[in-house]
């Protein structure tokens, strides 16, 4: 039988789990470690991972900050401690935090928010001392701005406005819609999401500056300000990391 490549979300349970063995092997993630779990289909094998983890006894005292309802619900079912970043075990920072990425670009920037979750995801991820992204090689792009939609979290009262002040940025932009759901999606703090794209590629550190500068925007996916370490499955189930 001729070898059949892995699909997409084999690549993904593949990198999630190379990645969480790979710090537990380095030591970044072990007992007492506080760490941040991101949201989406590549996160979750993640999370997953490192509830196997916990129940062998291999965490003692780790501490998790859940970045989205669905992350905290995994947690609570796969017995991981999670806590709130302004618990006294946590302080607002953390060691580590692993999430996964809707792009990275070739400086390691990234869009996020793809599930609505970039608001807790970048509380946590720039709160980190360490920022770790697993992702197929799909989501490995030249540029970002003119391929994925870059996700806008924003006050509903605003979004008028907001519209306005993007297209002057020159972004168009769309409400999300719910899924089996009338109406926008409400994100898990109760806002809505805008997402944007531009006719040609954007300085992804300017934009995220600008952008939340609007009066009316809580907060947007793109993350420039951190660089994270990336790890990649390629399409024949191998990991880069890069
Ligand atoms: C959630 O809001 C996002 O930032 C996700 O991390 C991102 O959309 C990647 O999701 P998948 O791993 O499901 O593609």
């Amino acid at each position: 039988m001729p070898n059949e490549k892995p699909s997409k979300d084999e690549l993904k349970r593949i990198v999630a789990r190379a990645a969480i063995d790979d710090l537990f092997a380095s030591g970044l993630i072990a007992g007492g470690t506080r760490i941040g779990l991101g949201t989406g289909s590549t996160a979750m094998p993640a999370v997953e991972r490192v509830g196997e983890l916990v129940r062998e006894g291999k965490l003692p005292g780790l501490r998790a900050v859940a970045t989205s309802f669905q992350t905290r619900a995994a947690c609570e079912e796969l017995g991981i401690p999670v806590l709130s970043m302004n618990a006294r075990e946590v302080t607002g920072s953390l060691d580590i935090a692993i999430d996964g990425a809707d792009e990275i670009d070739g400086k390691k920037r990234l869009i996020k928010g793809g599930g609505a979750a970039l608001l807790l995801e970048k509380i946590v991820a720039y709160n980190a001392a360490r920022f770790v992204i697993i992702a197929d090689e799909s989501k490995v792009v030249d540029t970002l701005g003119t391929g994925f939609r870059l996700p806008v979290e924003i006050v509903p009262e605003a979004r008028l406005a907001v519209e306005a002040a993007l297209r002057r940025l020159g972004a168009e932009s769309v409400l999300r819609e719910g899924v089996r759901k009338a109406g926008p999606v409400v994100t898990d703090n109760g806002n809505h999401i805008l997402d944007c794209l531009w006719q040609a590629p954007v300085d992804p550190a300017r934009m995220e500056a600008e952008i939340n500068a609007i009066v009316g925007v809580v907060e947007n996916g793109f993350f420039a300000r951190v660089t994270p370490t990336v790890y990649v499955a390629r399409a024949d189930g191998s990991v880069e990391k890069r």
